[in-house]
């Protein structure tokens, strides 16, 4: 088998180049390639820079910053559930100041690209967040994450409602300077994704982050009480992958001209493969980092072996492929030697 699936093993290194172009764009953001981390799943990078070079990804989303230090929401707050995970970690996080004099810093030394999520309580928060971050470089794209309350209004998420999503979305627009895109992250726990996209994007979003966790709660039976000390938590994991790939499959075919990076359940370079095919331009990886710390880097060489057996000369080529007509039984142009289980299965890794 000619596969050169080669990560696997805990060496630190990035396959040798292949001939698939894997460079991409989230607006005007050029990326050597599609797979970032999903943010709050790899802090600032500092974590994974023992497994590989953070610098090797795409780019780096952090944590959702926020003005002030915060420590988060009382424990337990974290439950397994089949096939994913609930937490209720709350925006815990050093705020604004320690995150620029500590670790956007250590990001730009190493070469990586630094998405900077940042998140508030109100418009106002959003506003000084964007108007501070204004004067700071090393900044390749914000992610403006609206999956939280607005104080504002009765604790009501900014994600869920257009206007509120909207609002937040043009006060960070016209604050942030304009070479540097700002993305939308989106939540899944809506009627009408496309709504919302919408609202967003005319508010001045130069893309959409789709999607955050669900909102889920798991029971003890024992104490017959909820096990996250907040009682709801977000529900990330593979669980929620066809949800979230539904939510980019139907915005990209609204708005097919919106960069959109997708994320949720991502585990394999399969997985990414299905959100490109579906719209998403690039991909982030999240809890399945918690599983493996390699998982961006495994995932970056999957998805170039896959792409690469099906024929693409670049990713590019794949965003959105999905919604073309349907190629007749028989004609798929997928090498054999690299056929389906084949890329995935650590027994069939040569190495
Ligand atoms: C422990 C944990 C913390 C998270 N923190 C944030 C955060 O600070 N900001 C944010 O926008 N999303 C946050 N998320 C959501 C992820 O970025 C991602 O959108 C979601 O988990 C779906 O992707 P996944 O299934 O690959 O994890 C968090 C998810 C997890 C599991």
């Amino acid at each position: 088998m000619s596969s050169t699936l080669t990560v696997r093993s805990a060496v630190p290194a990035v396959k040798a180049a292949s001939s698939v172009d894997m460079t991409t764009s989230l607006g005007r953001f050029e990326l050597p390639n599609p797979v970032l981390t999903a943010s709050g799943c790899a802090g600032a990078g500092q974590e994974l820079a023992q497994f590989f070079d953070v610098a090797a990804l795409g780019a780096i989303v952090t944590k959702s910053i926020m003005m002030n230090a915060r420590s988060g929401r009382a424990t337990p707050r974290m439950a397994e559930t089949p096939s994913g995970m609930l937490n209720s970690i709350g925006l815990q996080g050093p705020g604004l100041e320690v995150f620029l004099e500590r670790d956007l810093p250590w990001l730009v030394e190493r070469g990586a690209r630094a998405v900077v999520s940042i998140a508030g309580g109100s418009v106002d928060e959003f506003t000084k967040l964007a108007m501070r971050l204004r004067e700071v470089r090393g900044i390749s794209m914000i992610e403006a994450n609206i999956s939280c309350p607005n104080v504002e209004d009765r604790g009501q998420v900014f994600a869920c409602d257009p206007r509120s999503a909207a609002e937040v979305v043009q006060a960070v627009r016209r604050a942030v300077r304009s070479e540097v895109p700002v993305f939308a992250k989106l939540s899944p726990d809506v009627t009408d994704i496309v709504a919302i996209a919408r609202s967003c994007v005319a508010a001045g979003a130069d893309g959409l982050s789709m999607t955050n966790t669900l909102l889920g709660i798991v029971i003890d039976t024992d104490t017959m009480r909820p096990v996250l000390a907040g009682v709801t938590g977000g529900l990330s994991g593979p669980a929620i992958r066809p949800v979230a790939l539904r939510c980019v499959w139907q915005v990209h075919a609204a708005m097919p001209e919106v960069p959109i990076l997708g994320m949720g359940g991502i585990r394999t370079g399969l997985d990414a493969l299905q959100f490109i095919l579906a719209g998403a331009s690039a991909v982030s990886i999240g809890t399945e980092i918690f599983h493996d710390p390699m998982s961006p880097v495994r995932i970056l060489a999957e998805l170039e072996d896959a792409l690469a057996a099906r024929g693409f000369a670049g990713v590019a080529d794949a965003v959105g492929l999905a919604h073309g007509e349907r190629p007749p039984a028989g004609e798929f142009p997928i090498d054999a030697a690299h056929h389906h289980g084949q890329l995935l299965t650590p027994d069939d890794n040569p190495v």
